[in-house]
């Protein structure tokens, strides 16, 4: 695919200070919920990792602490097929603590029911989920989302960490990939 084209066609969704306003919003939330409670976030690699570092810096909680998993599904390229494997493991124990998943993007909800359902066997104290786009057109499962930064009708998304075949992730806004007629 012609990068330069694609370039071009890439239509501006939520830019920079809408992203940074919403972070503020969900990190007071999430210290409103948790005060100094001991708290546990766990990012989802890749896609959640400019998100996850922004949410951090907002939250003034002194009992942070950040880990990441990583997981991949296979089947098309840009949706989940349904089959999920874990392919790098949260290291630290959850075992009795506070627990939020943070997600880049919920679309068809397989990835997040398949990591809510691993992390319950893992007997946190208490789990919630973070996404900073909730995308419905597609969703094939309910999962219950606790923090939510914007909800999208539909439509392929780049920037902010979320990759169309690992570009874009660095773009500080996001965007949708517009397809060519
Ligand atoms: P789900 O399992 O269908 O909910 O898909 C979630 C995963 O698919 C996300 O973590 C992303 O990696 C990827 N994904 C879904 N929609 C998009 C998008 O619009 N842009 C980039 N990645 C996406
Ligand atoms: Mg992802």
């Amino acid at each position: 695919m012609n990068s330069k084209l694609l370039k071009k066609n890439l239509k501006l969704v939520l830019s920079k200070k809408e992203i940074s306003q919403k972070i503020k919003e969900l990190a007071k939330k999430i210290e409103k919920d948790y005060k100094d409670e001991p708290l546990i976030f766990i990012g989802t690699l890749k896609g959640a990792f400019i998100f996850l570092a922004d949410l951090v810096r907002n939250i003034k909680n002194p009992n942070v602490e950040i880990d990441f998993v990583r997981v991949r599904s296979y089947g098309f390229s840009d949706t989940s097929s349904g089959k999920v494997e874990i392919t790098k493991d949260i290291e630290v124990s959850l075992e009795g603590k506070n627990v939020i998943l943070v997600e880049d993007i919920v679309d068809t909800g397989i990835t997040l029911e398949f990591l809510y359902n691993y992390i319950k066997t893992l007997n946190p104290k208490s789990l919630k989920i973070c996404v900073l786009i909730d995308k419905k057109e597609r969703r094939k499962v309910r999962i219950p989302i606790d923090y939510v930064g914007f909800e999208i009708e539909k439509g392929f998304l780049v920037g902010y960490g979320l990759d169309f075949a690992e570009k874009y992730r660095h773009l500080p806004h996001i965007k949708e990939v517009i397809k060519n007629e």
